[in-house]
């Protein structure tokens, strides 16, 4: 499904953050990205996204489109990944609603969705849809997501990455600030995502979830991503 063939990454001339990395995620895969802060894990989720073009090679979408030659390839990227960001990004002082409804206003593939309306049935139906996907109770529809709890709110993001039913998700970090039993409901929930047949890339340093959960795990080190598809077994 996304593709990356021989992508390499330099913000600037000297420093070169990915080294030709090959890397392929496939229909229903889940795959962790693990490596020391400043690996380039965040940089590899951008490219898959279309959010960071690559300095050199390639990002496909299903085999043929290339990230790096237009605008609309970007988008239509974008409409395929959901992405929850390291430090979540939600508007505090907005509800759960607003929150959540946001990609609604951006991209609507997939949705059905004819008419937006921030008061109208159909954004309403869609997004309760996508709270109860990710546990959160229907009372909180209309509560400011300041006033929630820290796993709460990163319900509210996962349900904003997933309101587009997206073909993949891709979340960075998404328990980096989470106690233990709060990143524990949120990785079952990612499995629970994933058994719907959405594919998932998580990055994370946490060598204990790598280690519980048992899943393809690509190792970044010094810009090089190497490999172990034995499940459970942890290189770091
Ligand atoms: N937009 C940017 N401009 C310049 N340098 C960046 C940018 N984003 C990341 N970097 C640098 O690239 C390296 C990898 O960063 P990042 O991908 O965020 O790693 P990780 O997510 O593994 O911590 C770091 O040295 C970081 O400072
Ligand atoms: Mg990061």
């Amino acid at each position: 499904m996304i593709t990356l063939k021989r992508v390499s990454k330099f913000y600037d001339t000297n420093t070169q953050v990915l080294r030709a990395v090959d890397f392929s995620l496939g229909k229903g895969d889940f795959f962790f990205v693990v490596g020391d802060s400043g690996a380039g894990k965040t940089t590899l989720l951008k490219l898959m996204s279309g959010e960071e073009k690559p300095s050199k090679g390639s990002v496909l979408l299903n085999g043929v489109a290339d990230v790096s030659t237009d605008s609309r390839v970007i988008r239509s990227f974008r409409k395929r990944t959901g992405f929850v960001h390291q430090d979540f990004k939600l508007f505090l002082d907005r509800t759960v609603l607003e929150n959540v409804s946001l990609p609604l206003y951006f991209g609507r593939a997939g949705t059905g969705i004819k008419r937006i309306s921030l008061f109208g049935g159909s954004v309403k139906k869609v997004v309760l849809d996508a709270m109860k996907l990710v546990d959160l109770p229907e009372k909180m529809f209309n509560t400011k997501v300041g006033n929630l709890s820290g796993g709460e709110r990163q319900r509210v993001a996962i349900a904003r990455a997933i309101i587009n039913r997206p073909d993949v998700l891709i979340a960075d970090e998404p328990t980096g600030s989470l106690d233990h039993n709060h990143t524990w409901a949120i990785i079952d929930l990612f499995q629970k995502l994933n058994l719907k047949g959405m594919a998932i890339i998580l990055a994370t340093h946490d060598r204990d979830i790598v280690r519980k959960v048992r899943k393809p795990t690509a190792h970044l080190e010094k810009g090089v991503l190497r490999f172990d598809t034995r499940e459970g077994a942890c290189l770091f």
